[in-house]
């Protein structure tokens, strides 16, 4: 199975950014580990990152396209997003929503999704661990669905 590991604004700057919110990993460190799990589990991992939102879109069409489970960190246009939910929907992508800080315990334009009602599940709230979660969960629903 192959997993795309998507990661929308601002977590390029992981590491230096609001480590008391989103721990002190860099994206490369937290993304390495992710590739050395997958192989553990039998997945092949592609990560990206990018700021703009037309990218986005683009790397879960490509995700879904070539049939890969998708982790999806959308970053603030988690909450403001119609677009990347419709790129999940338009590719029939089975994904995963992640937060690495618990956004229900942060301010109210943070509990809301417009992306998780497309997802299979959101996990948020467990630092870097949140995306290893999510690996392991998609892992199963992939090899689910493949029977
Ligand atoms: C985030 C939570 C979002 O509310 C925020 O805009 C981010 C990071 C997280 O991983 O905790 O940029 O997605």
């Amino acid at each position: 199975v192959a997993v795309h590991v998507i990661n929308g604004p601002n977590l390029n700057l992981l590491g230096v950014r609001e480590p008391q919110t989103y721990g002190s990993m860099t994206l490369a460190a937290i993304e390495q580990r992710l590739v050395e799990f997958g192989a553990r589990l039998g997945a092949e991992v592609v990560c990206r990152q990018s700021n703009v939102e037309g990218e986005l879109v683009g790397f879960i069409h490509e995700a879904g396209l070539a049939g890969a489970g998708i982790i999806l960190n959308a970053a603030a246009y988690t909450h403001t997003s119609i677009a990347l939910r419709d790129a999940i929907k338009a590719v029939d992508a089975v994904a995963i929503e992640v937060h690495l800080s618990n956004v229900h315990a942060r301010e109210a334009f943070r509990h809301h999704s417009t992306i998780a009602p497309v997802c299979a599940g959101v996990i948020c709230g467990f630092g870097a661990v949140s995306y290893e979660l999510a690996l392991d969960a998609i892992v199963r629903i992939l090899r689910q669905r493949q029977g």
